[in-house]
């Protein structure tokens, strides 16, 4: 994004953000509670349109008669999971592409990517019957229904224990090798470290922006906590 700010009433949620953030790349969004992290995804994802500035995607503009367009290429994972309650797991992950004529056929899509996230056999489970883990997995598998290449998730693991987060984070990663773009807000440096950059807020501005080299690797954290525990 190019210069951009979003104002609410007498709160300048973001003042003036420049930042870019390459295709393919994992990267976490830090900072204190009101700097204005959750603003940023929105106006990437395309869900709020920023008063002064320019949100690009593949270095063009993106309009907001192309908004809805856009909404469609992403993929949302918020920490509250926000499953309807009274809709299967299948139906959840169904929920965003059942207004729209699409080219595949949706049920054998959602039962894949239920396997993808480790649910399969669920399919017919009510929200309310799953854990908290088990629910953040559908909601990414619900995220990625529509096939998209930009994942944005925010605060994906702040409900979870760690052992679970770290679950959450080993599926997030896998998706940022397959060549999906990750940009997640996280309060936890664990969580962070586990992304490829660092971009911390303040008061609506970037005060820091640091590459991480060598990205730690949840699926190896969490096989070596399981070893721990048979030693
Ligand atoms: N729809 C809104 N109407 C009015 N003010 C808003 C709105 N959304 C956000 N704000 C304000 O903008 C500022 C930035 O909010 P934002 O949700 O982006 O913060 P955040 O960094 O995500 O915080 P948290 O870590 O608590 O989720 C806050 O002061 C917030 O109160
Ligand atoms: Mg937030």
């Amino acid at each position: 994004m190019r210069r951009v700010s979003r104002v609410y009433g007498s709160v300048t949620a973001l003042d003036d953000v420049s930042v870019e953030i390459e295709a393919d790349s994992a990267v976490a969004l830090m900072g204190q509670s009101g700097a204005g992290k959750s603003t940023l995804l929105h106006l990437v994802g395309g869900m709020d349109v920023p008063d002064t500035g320019e949100v690009l995607i593949d270095g063009t503009p993106l309009p907001r008669r192309r908004l809805d367009r856009h909404r469609r290429r992403v993929g949302f994972v918020f920490q509250r999971f926000h499953l309807l309650s009274a809709l299967s797991t299948l139906d959840n992950v169904l929920a965003p592409v059942l207004p729209y004529r699409v080219e595949f056929d949706r049920g054998a899509r959602a039962r894949e990517l239920l396997e993808a996230v480790g649910l399969d056999g669920r399919e017919r489970a009510l929200p309310g019957e799953l854990s908290g883990g088990e629910q953040q997995r559908v909601a990414i598998a619900r995220a990625l229904v529509t096939g998209p290449s930009l994942i944005l998730a925010d605060e994906p693991t702040g409900n979870l224990d760690a052992r679970t987060g770290l679950e959450v984070m080993a599926i997030l990663q896998e998706l940022n090798d397959d060549g999906n773009t990750i940009v997640l807000v996280t309060h936890e440096q664990d969580i962070a470290s586990y992304c490829g950059r660092i971009v911390s807020f303040q008061d609506g501005m970037v005060v820091g922006d640091v590459p991480c080299e060598s990205p730690k690797r949840a699926r190896e954290t969490l096989a070596g906590l399981a070893s721990e525990v048979t030693a």
